[in-house]
């Protein structure tokens, strides 16, 4: 799948028709607050084209699980402001809690040429979620075009995403592009040698990932708390570190797959060991074949830094989703920062995706040196799998 198969924006006539736009600004929030406004910031272009060309642009988005009812905690008035500031333009809220009702209707009719407005959270319809016709029609009925722009729900076949691409004609916007060609082009074609760094907690997450970059990587790396399901199937002792026994067969078989595939598989030799499953806990660094009883690794050793940085050193592409260990406490990080690091200095095309190695990524201040800091959460997951978004799949083809 490839989002240059699709049309886009650039391939229909905007002028003077009314776009619905699919955005995803499902941003956290505190308090109120958005905490983290990259989603809003990352679909600016789709809808200053929009804008600039004479659009009338409806944009809707979903915000957290409110599970098909209107709860104000989940109204998306928090990124209408925050879009305003950002297009300089007063970008209104149709406060409807069944999200097509008369205000939306009225404001649609009323919009002019370059205006923007917002519908209310789609998933305060419990239909969005069941992709169910009526929604659908709905949405479509409020506009001529449909735009999707939303990469980070691309996984999910929800009204807003695929139904209302079914009434009419249905382009992707500047994001969804953009993320594909730096993930459809990391897979498809890439820059050699091409390594995969894995991360986070399950393997079994992992599973349908790993098994399709076995195919397309010369090295995969893997950390995190899913590496010691690994090191139980070589036949280490891992105290009480994260185990999924469901999948250990699995990851040898993985293993012996990647081996017979000439793919450089690499799990951790050492580790950084705590007592509890706690920022303060008591640590030491300990081999991989020598976790003692009552001990659980939470990051990965200095040994393993060095055997992954000299891997990522001479890359040409690196794709990178889940942190090497719990990266959100300072005893456990430096895995996490060695990585980071590494791939900033790599002078690779640099992927990252996945929600918490983007967080990690962020948070340690290296967000800039990436090339791509993928908006999808479990979507990119999904792509690196292999599997056709919904969302996309549902767009007109060139
Ligand atoms: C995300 O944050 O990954 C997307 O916005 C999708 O949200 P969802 O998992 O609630 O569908």
């Amino acid at each position: 799948m490839n989002a240059l198969n699709k049309k886009t924006i650039e391939d229909i006539d905007v002028r003077g028709k009314k776009v619905l736009a699919r955005c995803d600004f499902n941003v956290p929030l505190k308090d109120g607050e958005i905490t983290n406004d990259k989603r809003i910031v990352a679909a600016l272009p789709t809808i200053k084209y929009l804008m600039e060309n004479g659009a009338k642009v409806i944009l809707c988005s979903h915000l957290g699980r409110p599970k098909g009812e209107y709860k104000p905690e989940f109204s998306l008035a928090p990124v209408a402001k925050k879009l305003s500031e950002y297009l300089g333009t007063e970008v209104k809220l149709a406060e409807d809690a069944e999200v097509v009702g008369e205000n939306a209707k009225a404001m649609a009719a009323e919009l002019k040429d370059g205006e923007v407005m917002l519908l209310e959270n789609v998933r305060y319809r419990a239909e969005e979620t069941k992709n169910e016709e009526n929604f659908s029609k709905e949405l479509a009925s409020l506009a001529d075009i449909f735009v999707n722009d939303a990469f980070g729900t691309a996984h999910r076949a929800h009204c807003s995403t695929t139904g209302v691409a079914a009434y009419l004609p249905a382009v992707c916007g500047y994001l969804i592009q953009k993320e594909i060609e730096f993930m459809g082009g990391a897979l498809a074609n890439p820059k050699r040698p091409l390594v995969a760094i894995l991360g986070g907690a399950k393997v079994s997450d992992k599973i349908g990932v790993i098994t399709n970059l076995i195919d397309k990587c010369d090295t995969i790396i893997i950390g995190g708390g899913m590496a010691y399901t690994f090191m139980k199937y070589l036949g280490h002792s891992i105290g009480n570190s994260l185990l999924e026994a469901d999948w250990v067969d699995k990851a040898g078989e993985m293993m012996a797959d990647a081996k017979a595939k000439g793919v450089n598989f690499l799990i951790p030799v050492d580790n950084k060991v705590g007592k509890e499953y706690d920022e303060n806990t008591e640590n030491m660094i300990v081999n991989s074949d020598e976790i003692p009883d009552g001990w659980m690794g939470l990051d990965i050793g200095p040994a393993s830094q060095e055997l992954f940085v000299n891997a990522i050193k001479g890359a040409g592409t690196v794709i990178w989703n889940g942190p090497m260990g719990v990266s959100e406490w300072k005893a456990f990080e430096a895995g996490t920062v060695a990585v980071a690091n590494a791939v900033a200095e790599s002078g690779a095309i640099s992927i990252i995706g996945g929600g918490d190695s983007v967080a990690a990524v962020t948070k340690l201040g290296f967000a800039d040196k990436m090339s791509h800091i993928s908006t999808g959460g479990g979507a990119s997951l999904e792509f690196l799998e292999g599997k056709e978004l919904p969302g996309i799949a549902a767009l007109q083809d060139k």
